[in-house]
Protein backbone atom coordinates (compact mmCIF):
# COMPACT_ATOMS: atom_id res chain seq x y z
CA UNK A 1 0.00 0.00 0.00
CA UNK A 2 1.01 3.25 -1.06
CA UNK A 3 1.21 5.58 2.33
CA UNK A 4 1.58 9.86 1.31
CA UNK A 5 1.84 11.33 4.82
CA UNK A 6 1.25 14.94 4.90
CA UNK A 7 1.42 17.97 7.95
CA UNK A 8 -2.02 18.23 8.31
CA UNK A 9 -5.52 16.47 7.40
CA UNK A 10 -6.15 19.83 5.38
CA UNK A 11 -2.79 19.50 2.82
CA UNK A 12 -4.05 15.86 2.34
CA UNK A 13 -7.44 16.86 1.61
CA UNK A 14 -6.94 19.46 -0.83
CA UNK A 15 -4.39 16.97 -2.92
CA UNK A 16 -7.39 14.42 -2.89
CA UNK A 17 -9.89 17.37 -4.06
CA UNK A 18 -7.89 18.17 -7.11
CA UNK A 19 -7.77 14.69 -8.01
CA UNK A 20 -11.06 14.34 -7.79
CA UNK A 21 -11.66 17.47 -10.06
CA UNK A 22 -9.11 16.38 -12.61
CA UNK A 23 -10.80 12.88 -12.70
CA UNK A 24 -14.32 14.87 -13.27
CA UNK A 25 -12.98 17.54 -15.94
CA UNK A 26 -11.05 14.47 -17.86
CA UNK A 27 -14.18 12.35 -18.09
CA UNK A 28 -15.99 16.05 -18.97
CA UNK A 29 -13.29 16.73 -21.50
CA UNK A 30 -14.43 13.45 -23.36
CA UNK A 31 -18.16 13.00 -23.28
CA UNK A 32 -17.94 11.00 -19.92
CA UNK A 33 -19.83 10.77 -16.65
CA UNK A 34 -17.26 10.25 -13.64
CA UNK A 35 -18.41 7.89 -11.25
CA UNK A 36 -17.35 7.99 -7.66
CA UNK A 37 -18.01 6.63 -4.27
CA UNK A 38 -18.81 8.48 -1.48
CA UNK A 39 -17.78 8.05 2.43
CA UNK A 40 -19.65 9.76 5.06
CA UNK A 41 -18.12 10.60 8.85
CA UNK A 42 -15.62 13.55 9.42
CA UNK A 43 -12.35 11.91 7.65
CA UNK A 44 -13.86 13.21 4.07
CA UNK A 45 -15.31 16.90 5.59
CA UNK A 46 -12.27 19.11 4.50
CA UNK A 47 -12.38 17.02 0.71
CA UNK A 48 -16.31 18.27 0.40
CA UNK A 49 -14.91 21.70 1.52
CA UNK A 50 -12.49 22.01 -1.43
CA UNK A 51 -14.76 20.10 -3.97
CA UNK A 52 -17.38 23.03 -3.00
CA UNK A 53 -15.13 25.81 -3.21
CA UNK A 54 -13.89 24.28 -6.99
CA UNK A 55 -17.42 24.50 -7.80
CA UNK A 56 -18.01 27.97 -6.56
CA UNK A 57 -15.14 29.83 -7.21
CA UNK A 58 -13.47 27.81 -10.25
CA UNK A 59 -16.12 26.53 -12.01
CA UNK A 60 -16.01 22.70 -11.50
CA UNK A 61 -19.44 21.09 -12.71
CA UNK A 62 -20.73 17.94 -11.29
CA UNK A 63 -23.00 17.95 -14.07
CA UNK A 64 -21.28 14.45 -15.44
CA UNK A 65 -20.69 12.64 -11.81
CA UNK A 66 -22.54 9.80 -10.71
CA UNK A 67 -22.35 9.14 -6.71
CA UNK A 68 -22.33 5.76 -4.83
CA UNK A 69 -22.64 6.37 -1.18
CA UNK A 70 -20.59 3.15 0.82
CA UNK A 71 -23.28 2.98 3.70
CA UNK A 72 -26.06 4.10 5.65
CA UNK A 73 -27.74 3.44 9.05
CA UNK A 74 -30.92 0.84 9.27
CA UNK A 75 -33.17 1.59 9.77
CA UNK A 76 -32.87 5.15 9.01
CA UNK A 77 -35.42 8.01 7.62
CA UNK A 78 -33.36 10.41 5.09
CA UNK A 79 -34.59 13.19 7.00
CA UNK A 80 -33.25 12.37 10.50
CA UNK A 81 -30.19 14.59 11.90
CA UNK A 82 -28.50 11.01 11.90
CA UNK A 83 -28.70 9.91 7.94
CA UNK A 84 -26.72 9.65 5.85
CA UNK A 85 -28.99 10.89 3.03
CA UNK A 86 -28.89 14.36 5.23
CA UNK A 87 -24.96 14.62 5.94
CA UNK A 88 -24.18 14.20 2.19
CA UNK A 89 -27.00 17.11 1.10
CA UNK A 90 -25.58 19.35 3.81
CA UNK A 91 -21.95 18.58 3.45
CA UNK A 92 -21.98 18.26 -0.42
CA UNK A 93 -24.37 18.08 -2.54
CA UNK A 94 -26.76 21.12 -1.65
CA UNK A 95 -23.64 23.24 -2.57
CA UNK A 96 -22.89 22.17 -6.12
CA UNK A 97 -24.77 21.43 -9.13
CA UNK A 98 -25.23 17.32 -9.37
CA UNK A 99 -27.95 15.86 -10.84
CA UNK A 100 -30.66 14.63 -8.01
CA UNK A 101 -30.42 11.54 -10.54
CA UNK A 102 -27.27 10.82 -10.14
CA UNK A 103 -27.23 10.05 -6.52
CA UNK A 104 -27.22 7.11 -4.56
CA UNK A 105 -27.06 6.47 -0.99
CA UNK A 106 -28.38 3.06 0.52
CA UNK A 107 -32.16 3.21 1.75
CA UNK A 108 -32.50 2.72 5.26
CA UNK A 109 -35.94 3.27 5.16
CA UNK A 110 -36.49 -0.15 3.19
CA UNK A 111 -39.26 -3.00 4.53
CA UNK A 112 -36.16 -5.82 5.98
CA UNK A 113 -37.30 -8.22 3.14
CA UNK A 114 -36.56 -5.59 0.31
CA UNK A 115 -32.70 -5.27 1.74
CA UNK A 116 -31.61 -7.93 -0.41
CA UNK A 117 -32.97 -7.16 -3.93
CA UNK A 118 -31.75 -3.40 -3.45
CA UNK A 119 -28.49 -4.47 -2.32
CA UNK A 120 -27.88 -6.60 -5.45
CA UNK A 121 -29.71 -3.91 -7.68
CA UNK A 122 -27.38 -1.66 -6.07
CA UNK A 123 -24.30 -2.84 -7.29
CA UNK A 124 -26.23 -3.90 -10.59
CA UNK A 125 -26.38 0.26 -10.85
CA UNK A 126 -22.59 1.04 -10.21
CA UNK A 127 -21.81 -1.44 -13.07
CA UNK A 128 -24.30 -0.19 -15.47
CA UNK A 129 -22.67 3.18 -15.02
CA UNK A 130 -19.73 1.32 -15.62
CA UNK A 131 -17.76 1.09 -12.45
CA UNK A 132 -16.45 3.39 -9.73
CA UNK A 133 -13.43 5.78 -11.58
CA UNK A 134 -12.66 6.47 -7.92
CA UNK A 135 -13.90 5.20 -4.43
CA UNK A 136 -12.90 7.13 -0.91
CA UNK A 137 -12.77 5.49 2.08
CA UNK A 138 -12.14 6.53 5.92
CA UNK A 139 -11.01 3.74 8.30
CA UNK A 140 -13.03 2.51 11.54
CA UNK A 141 -11.25 1.94 14.63
CA UNK A 142 -12.65 -1.50 13.80
CA UNK A 143 -11.03 -1.78 10.58
CA UNK A 144 -14.25 -1.60 8.60
CA UNK A 145 -14.35 -0.05 5.29
CA UNK A 146 -17.68 0.73 4.64
CA UNK A 147 -19.54 -0.88 7.31
CA UNK A 148 -17.72 -4.07 6.53
CA UNK A 149 -16.76 -5.23 10.21
CA UNK A 150 -14.29 -7.70 11.51
CA UNK A 151 -15.20 -10.82 9.92
CA UNK A 152 -16.03 -9.35 6.14
CA UNK A 153 -14.68 -11.53 3.97
CA UNK A 154 -13.41 -10.22 0.59
CA UNK A 155 -16.19 -11.72 -0.87
CA UNK A 156 -18.85 -10.03 0.94
CA UNK A 157 -21.68 -8.29 -1.10
CA UNK A 158 -23.49 -5.06 -0.54
CA UNK A 159 -26.11 -6.09 1.99
CA UNK A 160 -27.30 -5.94 5.55
CA UNK A 161 -24.87 -5.83 8.65
CA UNK A 162 -24.74 -5.80 12.36
CA UNK A 163 -22.40 -2.72 13.36
CA UNK A 164 -19.45 -3.41 16.02
CA UNK A 165 -19.47 -2.37 19.49
CA UNK A 166 -16.95 -0.30 19.19
CA UNK A 167 -18.38 1.65 16.37
CA UNK A 168 -21.70 2.13 17.98
CA UNK A 169 -19.41 3.40 20.94
CA UNK A 170 -17.44 5.94 18.69
CA UNK A 171 -21.00 6.58 16.89
CA UNK A 172 -22.76 7.49 20.20
CA UNK A 173 -22.19 11.03 21.23
CA UNK A 174 -23.83 12.19 17.86
CA UNK A 175 -26.83 10.04 18.61
CA UNK A 176 -26.69 11.21 22.31
CA UNK A 177 -26.34 7.90 23.80
CA UNK A 178 -25.04 4.27 22.56
CA UNK A 179 -29.22 3.09 22.79
CA UNK A 180 -29.82 5.58 20.19
CA UNK A 181 -27.22 4.43 17.83
CA UNK A 182 -29.03 1.74 15.12
CA UNK A 183 -27.68 -1.42 15.02
CA UNK A 184 -27.78 -2.49 11.71
CA UNK A 185 -26.16 -0.71 8.59
CA UNK A 186 -26.39 -1.50 4.85
CA UNK A 187 -23.02 -1.20 3.44
CA UNK A 188 -21.28 -1.91 -0.09
CA UNK A 189 -19.16 -4.90 0.26
CA UNK A 190 -15.53 -5.13 0.16
CA UNK A 191 -16.02 -6.87 -3.30
CA UNK A 192 -17.86 -4.00 -5.24
CA UNK A 193 -15.27 -1.28 -3.10
CA UNK A 194 -11.95 -3.60 -4.28
CA UNK A 195 -13.58 -3.47 -8.19
CA UNK A 196 -13.15 0.61 -8.01
CA UNK A 197 -10.42 1.50 -10.68
CA UNK A 198 -8.87 3.65 -7.87
CA UNK A 199 -9.08 3.95 -3.65
CA UNK A 200 -8.04 6.75 -1.81
CA UNK A 201 -8.25 6.03 2.15
CA UNK A 202 -7.93 8.60 4.60
CA UNK A 203 -7.34 8.79 7.93
CA UNK A 204 -6.60 11.42 10.09
CA UNK A 205 -5.41 11.95 14.20
CA UNK A 206 -3.24 9.65 16.66
CA UNK A 207 -6.74 7.64 17.28
CA UNK A 208 -6.44 6.36 14.14
CA UNK A 209 -2.85 5.70 14.04
CA UNK A 210 -2.95 1.85 15.35
CA UNK A 211 -5.44 0.29 13.07
CA UNK A 212 -3.79 2.61 10.20
CA UNK A 213 -0.66 0.07 10.97
CA UNK A 214 -2.58 -2.47 11.22
CA UNK A 215 -3.96 -1.83 7.57
CA UNK A 216 -0.86 -1.68 6.22
CA UNK A 217 1.46 -3.38 7.77
CA UNK A 218 -0.23 -6.26 9.23
CA UNK A 219 -1.39 -9.31 7.26
CA UNK A 220 -4.16 -9.48 4.77
CA UNK A 221 -7.26 -11.16 7.65
CA UNK A 222 -10.85 -10.77 7.67
CA UNK A 223 -10.38 -9.24 11.28
CA UNK A 224 -9.15 -5.81 9.95
CA UNK A 225 -10.95 -5.34 6.70
CA UNK A 226 -8.86 -2.69 5.31
CA UNK A 227 -5.82 -5.11 5.05
CA UNK A 228 -7.61 -6.35 1.75
CA UNK A 229 -6.48 -3.02 0.55
CA UNK A 230 -3.51 -4.03 0.20
CA UNK A 231 -4.29 -6.13 -2.69
CA UNK A 232 -5.89 -3.32 -4.77
CA UNK A 233 -3.41 -2.29 -7.23
CA UNK A 234 -3.84 1.55 -7.44
CA UNK A 235 -4.73 2.58 -3.83
CA UNK A 236 -3.04 5.37 -2.25
CA UNK A 237 -3.43 5.67 2.01
CA UNK A 238 -3.12 9.28 2.69
CA UNK A 239 -2.03 10.58 6.25
CA UNK A 240 -1.43 13.34 8.85
CA UNK A 241 0.78 13.45 10.91
CA UNK A 242 -0.77 11.88 13.57
CA UNK A 243 -2.21 9.19 11.93
CA UNK A 244 1.15 8.26 10.75
CA UNK A 245 2.82 7.86 14.13
CA UNK A 246 3.27 4.25 14.17
CA UNK A 247 4.45 3.14 11.23
C1 LIG B 1 -18.66 6.23 6.35
C2 LIG B 1 -17.99 4.93 6.45
C3 LIG B 1 -17.08 4.59 7.58
C4 LIG B 1 -16.17 5.75 8.00
C5 LIG B 1 -15.29 5.33 9.17
C6 LIG B 1 -14.42 6.46 9.66
O1 LIG B 1 -19.51 6.30 5.22
O2 LIG B 1 -18.22 4.11 5.60
O3 LIG B 1 -16.31 3.48 7.21
O4 LIG B 1 -15.37 6.13 6.91
O5 LIG B 1 -16.09 4.88 10.21
O6 LIG B 1 -15.24 7.46 10.22
P1 LIG B 1 -14.64 8.91 10.53
O7 LIG B 1 -14.23 9.50 9.23
O8 LIG B 1 -15.80 9.67 11.13
O9 LIG B 1 -13.50 8.70 11.46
Amino acid sequence: LETLTFNTSADASVVIAHEIADLIRDKASKGENAVLGLATGSSPLKVYDELIRLHKEEGLSFKNVITFNLDEYYPMQPDSVHSYVRFMNENLFDHIDIQEKNIHIPDGTLAMEDVYAFCADYEAKIKQAGGLDLQILGIGRTGHIGFNEPGSTVNSRTRMVTLAAVTRIDAAPSFGGIENVPKRAITMGVKPIMKAKRIVMMAWGSGKAPIVKQMVEGNISMQVPATFLQNHDNTSVFLDEAASEQL
